[in-house]
């Protein structure tokens, strides 16, 4: 089988998984939309009206990400969640409370950084990504990532990280190294949401974040 056939077999497998028998066709006949590379901005406005997968049809917003476009270091979760998904903008509830709270101990605030995430729209019940859904999406981080140039990406919990590094290693085994994407150092630490779920986690996540502050942030 071609892999174009085994992507059409894969994406009616999951659709009907997860919808029955009624199949989401205009999804597929949905086209890219035409892009505009001169800015985040001007790329963000010609992006978010997006119709690729079926997400475009459940979301109530486009999530592109915030943050200073000339940002040194890009932080990368998975996909938005309820909140987000309701006012537009990545990190917005309690795990982006928490966010803001670790980068203010390493001297950053939202407008020094960016933050967006793998997938723009919310997966319903915040499921995690399916594959067909990466694969639409993804080139849209690309292209932010060549827009921003940062210096460091830093994937936040296990799905943002093994979506990006194709792989399905458990987190402990990405944390403390130092991998490429795009030709963009990339580091990987836990999710906030996680911190929450477990505060024993909160000790090596403050370890990550002093790395990268050590690493990419002090200056002579
Ligand atoms: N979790 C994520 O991965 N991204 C968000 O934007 C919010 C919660």
């Amino acid at each position: 089988m071609s892999h174009k056939s085994e992507l059409i077999f894969r994406y009616f497998d999951q659709t009907r998984n997860l919808y029955g028998n009624q199949l989401f066709l205009e999804a597929q006949i949905a086209s890219d939309p035409v892009q505009n590379l001169d800015s985040l901005e001007s790329f963000n406005a010609s992006i978010c009206n997006c119709l690729k997968c079926e997400l475009g049809h459940t979301r109530s917003n486009f999530v592109f990400g915030v943050g200073n476009p000339n940002a040194d270091i890009v932080f990368v979760g998975e996909a938005p969640g309820e909140k987000e998904d309701l006012i537009g903008e990545p990190f917005v509830g309690r795990a982006g409370k928490l966010l803001d709270k670790i980068l203010a101990a390493i001297n950053l605030s939202r407008e020094d950084i960016y933050i967006c995430n793998v997938i723009k729209c919310r997966p319903p019940k915040n499921r995690d990504p399916l594959p067909r859904e990466v694969e639409l999406c993804e080139p849209y981080l690309k292209t932010q990532l060549s827009l921003i140039k940062p210096k460091l990406i830093v994937a936040l919990g296990r799905i943002a990280a093994c979506t990006i590094l194709r792989t399905k290693e458990p987190l402990k085994n990405l944390r403390n190294k130092t991998f490429k994407y795009e030709g963009i150092d990339l580091v990987v630490t836990y999710h906030p949401a996680a911190l929450l779920r477990n505060p024993n986690f909160k000790i090596p996540a403050w370890e990550d974040f002093q790395m990268i502050r050590d690493k990419y942030l002090i200056q002579d």
